[in-house]
This record gives C-alpha cells, structure tokens and sequence, in this order.
C-alpha cells in the first residue's frame, strides 16, 4: 500500500433498533437448558408473569407470544364475536386493528391527537354506534392517551378499554403506569422493545376470571386439568420459558434502562431542537413519555422530504424508518373508513422519521445522527 494514502474509516452502522442483552439473559438460558424446561408454562414464565404484572400495578399476567396475539387474546377474552366494532386510533402499528380483524370485528377508526399523536379523544363518541364494544387506546410512540375521559366515554356506553401499550414500557399518565389504566391492557417485547424477549408479549388485568379466561384461550382452549378436552376453540399464544428467562433478566435492569432512555430522549431534544425545520413531539402535562422510539417530524421549512433525509442517512450508515402509516390507508383497513377524513394521521404520517433508537448508542453517535441531519438541510 503507498505509504502516504490514507484508509477512509468506515462509519459505524447505526441500526434503527437494538435489543440491550447486558444482564443475566445467558445466565438464565442456560438455566433453562440445565432444567431442560424450554417449553411453555416453565418456572421462568410465571415469574415474568407476576413480575412484570407488579410492574404495572395489575393483580395478573398472561404471558403471550407477541404483543398482537396479546391483543387478540384480550378482546377474545371479554368474548368480542363476528360484528361488534372496536374504536381504534388511524394512527398505529397495523396490530392495534387487525385483532379486531381476526376476530370477526370491525375496526372504527378515528383520527389522532395533532399534538400527541394519540387517539383524538374529542372524536371518540362520534365514533361510537349500538354495535360498539370496546376501545383500544394506543399509547403510540410511548406518548401515554388521555385515559381520564376515554375511561368515562366508555363507562357511560358500557365499553371495555384495552390499553394498546406495546411500544411504552415505563411510561405514566398523571404518575401511573401505563398498563394500570383501562379494563386490561397489552405490551409488546419484541426485540426492539424496552424490555425485549425476541418475540413476546403480556396481557395484564387485575380481574382473576378474565385473566383466567385468557389463559384458557392461549392455552389451546384446554379445560384445567384435563388434557385433550376443549371448551372453547383455543390458540397457541404461548411465551416459552427460555423467552421468559429473557424477560425476567430484563426486568432486573429495568430501572437502569429507563433512566438511560431519559438521558438519550434528553440528548436527542436538545440537539434536534436546534435544527430548523425540525421538531420532536410534543408531551402532554399529564404524561411521563419513555420514547421507545425516537421520532421527529419534518417540517416543509426543511427543505427535504422525511423519505429524502431517509434515504441521505442511509448513504451514512445511519438506519431510519418512517412512521406508521395511516390504517385507513392500505388496501385491508380502507373498507372500515371509507367516507371518513384522518387529515391529522395524514400529516404526522407524511412529516414523520424514526431514527436511531437503541440504548446501546453512545453520546457520539447521537451527536453525529443529528449533525448529520442539520448539515443535509445547509445541504
Ligand atoms: C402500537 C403497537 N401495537 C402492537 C404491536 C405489536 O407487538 P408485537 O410486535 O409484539 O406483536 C406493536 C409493535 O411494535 C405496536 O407498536
């Protein structure tokens, strides 16, 4: 090589989202295959179940595959059937409606909050007909909804709630855990997530018969005690135990990662608010946000479309998506809308970036991240 050429330094890759597997994850896996205990229904399960329940103020847990088969499992639970309609939010991961779907139910969309991004609770009741039977609030981006009044919308038409609080772990509304709030409520631990098991997801309630019901229907619709022998049409909705030895090791550096979410949440507004063109969300006084997720909108000052930062980003190794896209706007949601308007999912969906999020990123690379984003807008 001549003496004097420089070698260009490849830029770390900046992926989107990472799981942070810096506790006694291994340590309990192992423990697992010691047991050979890898299956459904082991020791590891249970104490996630009740551990995680703690953390959220709920009497009960059911431990599922995913944070979706948790939302199927809970409306399947309080027996939502072929017909009845579910009021949920335009604006979400496609989860929130499609349990709706797979159980026969129709999906009755309404339109976001312009500030928050959540349920626009001023349009709940509108929403609301004789078929309605329940209310999935989504705690999107980790921004708690307003729970008080969607709580007393639905006492007064007799709904259930179910809390969507897949992607927002931590988070409080007026110092409650999300979670605590509605009749049950659904959280996600894919791997992206704040406590992270692969795949996996809890359904939590502080209602013994309903949480029991649950665990009927994940559990193949098998009666207690008796193999073979089905009541009911079940699922497979199983968490295994080596899933849950995950969950539980997460647990116990639960603390340690919200505060570490905080500080990033804290880095990245200081040095995004600084670009113009730029704005991060705003929070609500009512909530305590813990930011899965960081996202930002990009305004049309910017100069460049959110899909051309993008892209630019990706040419320096740093990994964005973009934000949901309105449901009503894909092929198996637009029947459910069709003569209704959603110009605020609209307009946060067209202005908004999901940029690097994991924990395990340091100060330097967020400040590059955001650098990165100024200098393209001086182009
Ligand atoms: C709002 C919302 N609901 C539901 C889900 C589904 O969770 P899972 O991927 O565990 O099925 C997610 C996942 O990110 C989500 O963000």
């Amino acid at each position: 090589m001549p003496k004097n050429k420089k070698i260009r330094k490849q830029p770390k890759f900046l992926p989107a989202a990472q799981p942070t597997l810096d506790g006694n994850e291994l340590k309990y896996i192992k423990e697992c295959f010691k047991s050979n205990w890898i299956a459904a229904g082991g020791p590891f399960v249970k104490q996630f179940e009740s551990e995680f329940a703690e953390l959220c103020n709920r009497a009960h847990g059911v431990a599922t595959s995913s944070g979706t088969t948790a939302l199927h499992l809970a409306l399947l639970a309080y027996g939502i059937k072929p017909g009845d309609e579910v009021i949920v939010p335009d604006f979400t991961f496609a989860a929130s409606a499609n349990c709706a779907l797979h159980s026969c139910a129709i999906p009755n969309f309404v339109d976001a909050d312009a500030d928050y991004f959540t349920i626009d609770v001023n349009k709940i009741e509108e929403a609301i007909t004789s078929k309605t039977k329940a209310i999935i609030p989504v705690h999107v981006y980790g921004h708690p909804a307003d729970m008080d009044p969607i709580m007393e919308i639905a006492q007064r038409h007799n709904l259930k709630v179910i809390e969507d609080a897949c992607p927002a772990h931590g988070s409080e509304y007026k110092g409650k855990p999300v979670g605590s709030l509605g009749d049950a409520a659904c959280f996600s631990f894919h791997a992206s997530k704040l406590i992270a098991t692969g795949e996996g997801g809890m359904l939590v309630t502080d209602d013994a018969d309903y949480a029991e019901c649950a665990r009927i229907i994940r559990d193949q619709g098998y009666v207690r005690g008796k193999y073979y022998w089905h009541e009911v049409i079940g699922y497979n909705y199983r968490l295994t135990n080596v899933q849950a030895a995950i969950g539980v090791a997460q647990l116990e550096t639960y603390k340690k990662k919200i505060k570490a979410k905080l500080a990033q949440m804290s880095l990245y507004n200081k040095l995004l608010s600084k670009i113009p063109g730029i704005s991060v969300p705003k929070t609500a006084p009512y909530a305590k946000r813990i930011a899965t997720f960081i996202i930002i909108s990009v305004e049309d000052s910017f100069g460049l479309t959110r899909d051309e930062i993008a892209l630019k980003l990706k040419g320096q190794d740093i990994e964005t998506r973009p934000v949901f896209y309105p449901l009503h706007r894909m092929k198996p949601y637009a029947p459910f809308a069709s003569g209704k308007e959603f110009p605020i999912a609209e307009e946060i969906s067209r202005k908004g970036l999901q940029l690097p999020s994991s924990l395990n990123l340091t100060n330097e690379d967020i400040r590059r991240i955001c650098t990165s984003i100024a200098e393209l807008r001086r182009g």
